[in-house]
């Protein structure tokens, strides 16, 4: 099994959490997301527990809510001890309404409107992450209307490649998330900063790229931003509190992916910064990480009932599912992996290859391709792993 809170039961059907999937599709129906909330709380526990104890005190993980994003979720998050990183006034107000602190939010965005900065000032968002220096103008104007002072971070990209996904990738210079320190265009957006009346710099964020296995990037990125940040307080006088180093770290999609071992890339990636500082002579900043991926995606599972079977002589065969694209456009969109089980049927022999298509009058509508399944027939579940990130969100949720 991918995951140990998947498992098998007597009647060979699958469990999510101990729970017959079988039996979760009939009491709710299908397409149904599952989501193992003890899964979630497992995930937080690696981030809480490695940074308490290798990262500066008051360092914290914050969910990355564009993964996942439910009321429900907000109670559990706040829990774990996770701040929360969000990127809408919907994810905002899903945040608040689960009772999350709103001084535990940190709001990013590369067009926050008028409007969404004016809600979540009037919400008391504790951070936003600033991303150009007119966003600056717009919410130091915002903040000074209400007699505020806003803590701000500011979004910076330091070149980074880590050789994930073209789509998922943002740390580059030519993206349009951030400003670029190599163009020295960074530099005059934190000098730009100090100048505005009602923003109190906290310090630097960057987020290097998704699906991330080791902590190596990571590294590189602490490089770059120590050296950005000694730079600055040497001609502005400014030292940075906290960096920011966004999310990243990925996770198992199918058997062959590897492992990534979260505790043992915090203590590096901690290890890392502190020797830096030390040669620099720079004051140790908390740290903040926004883990979304790695805390959600692996507790989710999809179910489907199968609908037809279907084989085009002399070219493949299709299963066809009653969900699809409206609920996981990620195939569609990046060509993305998963592992597909019959619900019903484990452990018993694949019979063929079969491509699992959605329901939409779209033909680029594809769950997976090139899957071995076992004989399936209408009314069956098929389950799709690893759906708990940027399936719900990215089904228009966002
Ligand atoms: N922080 C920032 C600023 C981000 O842009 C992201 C993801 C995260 C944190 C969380 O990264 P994670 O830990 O989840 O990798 N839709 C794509 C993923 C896009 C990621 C966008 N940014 C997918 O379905 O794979």
């Amino acid at each position: 099994m991918l995951y140990e809170h998947l498992g098998v039961n007597e009647k060979g059907h699958l469990t999510i959490g101990g729970l017959d999937a079988t039996a979760l599709a009939e009491e709710f129906g299908a397409p149904l997301y599952v989501l193992d909330e003890d899964r979630v709380r497992a995930n937080c526990r690696r981030y809480t527990q490695a940074m308490g104890a290798s990262m500066p005190a008051g360092s914290q993980p914050l969910f990355a809510g564009k993964a996942l994003c439910f009321k429900g979720l907000y109670p559990v998050l706040k829990e774990e001890g996770m701040g929360a990183d969000v990127v809408s006034p919907g994810e905002i107000y899903t945040a608040l309404a689960g009772g999350f602190p709103p001084e535990q939010l940190y709001f990013h965005g590369n067009n926050k409107t008028d409007e969404d900065i004016q809600y979540a000032l009037d919400q008391g968002v504790g951070h936003f992450i600033v991303d150009n220096p007119l966003e600056l103008a717009q919410l130091d104007h915002f903040a000074g209307e209400r007699g505020k002072r806003q803590k701000v971070l500011l979004r910076v990209t330091p070149g980074i490649d880590p050789h994930t996904l073209q789509a998922i990738n943002t740390g580059r210079i030519d993206c349009q998330f951030g400003v670029p320190i190599e163009t020295g265009q960074a530099a005059a957006f934190v000098a730009k900063a100090l100048t505005m009346e009602h923003l109190e710099g906290e310090g630097f964020h960057s987020h290097i790229g998704s699906q991330i296995f080791e902590a190596e990037p990571f590294c590189d990125a602490v490089d770059i931003l120590l050296d950005f940040a000694q730079g600055l307080r040497e001609t502005l006088g400014f030292t940075a509190q906290v960096l920011n180093l966004g999310g990243g770290f990925g996770v198992r999609y199918q058997e062959q992916d590897p492992q990534v071992d979260i505790p043992g890339n915090i203590r590096a990636l901690a290890e890392h910064l502190e020797a830096g500082c030390k040669e620099k002579g720079y004051p140790l900043p908390r740290i903040l990480l926004e883990p979304g991926r790695s805390i959600v995606a692996d507790a989710g599972v999809t179910l489907y009932r199968v609908g037809g079977v279907k084989t085009i002589e002399g070219y493949r065969s299709y299963v066809t599912v009653n969900g699809g694209m409206t609920d996981n456009p990620r195939y569609a969109l990046y060509r993305s992996a998963y592992t597909v089980l019959a619900a019903e049927h484990m452990g018993e022999e694949s019979d063929g290859v079969y491509t699992v298509a959605g329901r939409c009058c779209e033909s680029g509508d594809m769950v997976q391709e090139e899957v071995a399944l076992p004989p399936l027939k209408r009314g069956d579940i098929l389950a799709v792993c690893t759906t708990g990130a940027y399936n719900h969100s990215m089904a228009s949720c966002y």
